[in-house]
């Protein structure tokens, strides 16, 4: 790392929503996809991980997730070590992702999108009810339109809907992959706003974007994925701020 004026946030990372990624490397057959990555998420905090096309982001994500399994490494969460849980316990913790993509059943209501989000853990019908209210308080589009096919709604609405069907889990730690892809300015402002919202109520955010000057007006910290290794970390104001970061992700 070549700057290291972090913590924004709170510190300690050991407490609820926290999130070690200790020397992870991750491999596609003979591929580094990840090499010795190392990366903290505390309580609280909304930490974006800038990266071009093909940086290694999903690939971070779905290995914190589950989905993918470290060759080497440590994965901990709220102390605990989750290193090559599956994807269920994961989400159980208290881990949820919204994927990139959205990977929407597009001909289903959209209550039925978000009730699916809540089906590995939380089989009860109050249970479910109840994340369904907190879901629709936030977007209330999505209630307006709940009985509608999710693939009719906008991009923007359909981002909502992703992001709503992984607080379906009631995380305390949200892995947000790419939201703003696709979406006119204006909708990445939307999404980013709810982003923030949903950190005011104590959900901890890792948040992977291209959009990093976006991105940064939200995060408290970030950290810059370069061919699979993260080269930079600083807080809001240091990665505003760097030149690298400056003309590589921001345009200036
Ligand atoms: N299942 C896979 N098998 C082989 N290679 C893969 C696989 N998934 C991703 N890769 C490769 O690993 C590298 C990292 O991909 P990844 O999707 O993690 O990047 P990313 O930062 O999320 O990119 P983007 O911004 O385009 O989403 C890329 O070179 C990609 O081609
Ligand atoms: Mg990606």
């Amino acid at each position: 790392m070549h700057n290291s004026a972090q913590n924004g946030g709170q510190t300690g990372s050991s407490g609820q929503g926290a999130l070690q990624v200790q020397d992870v490397t991750v491999r596609y057959g003979e591929f580094v996809a990840l090499r010795n990555v190392s990366l903290t998420v505390n309580p609280g905090e909304i930490v974006v991980l800038l990266g071009a096309n093909g940086a290694g982001k999903s690939t971070l994500f779905r290995t914190i997730s589950g989905l993918q399994r470290p060759v080497s490494g440590t994965i901990s969460y709220n102390g605990e070590n989750i290193t090559g849980r599956d994807a269920a316990e994961v989400i159980g913790r208290g881990v949820a992702q919204c994927a990139e993509g959205r990977m929407l059943f597009p001909e289903l209501s959209i209550q039925k999108n978000l009730i699916l989000g809540a089906f590995i853990h939380r089989r009860d019908k109050n249970g479910v009810n109840r994340g369904l209210e907190e879901v629709y308080e936030l977007f209330p589009i999505l209630r307006d339109k709940r009985h509608d096919a999710a693939g009719s709604m906008s991009g923007g609405q359909q981002q909502m809907l992703a992001i709503g069907r992984a607080l379906m889990a009631r995380p305390q730690l949200l892995l947000l992959d790419e939201p703003s892809l696709g979406l006119a300015p204006l909708v990445v402002e939307q999404v980013l706003e709810v982003t923030r919202r949903i950190n005011a109520t104590g959900t901890s955010v890792l948040l992977a974007e291209q959009n990093a000057y976006a991105a940064l007006q939200i995060a408290h910290r970030g950290y810059v994925m370069e061919n699979g290794a993260l080269t930079l970390e600083g807080s809001q104001a240091a990665l505003l701020g760097n030149d690298a970061v400056r003309s590589a992700y921001i345009g200036v």
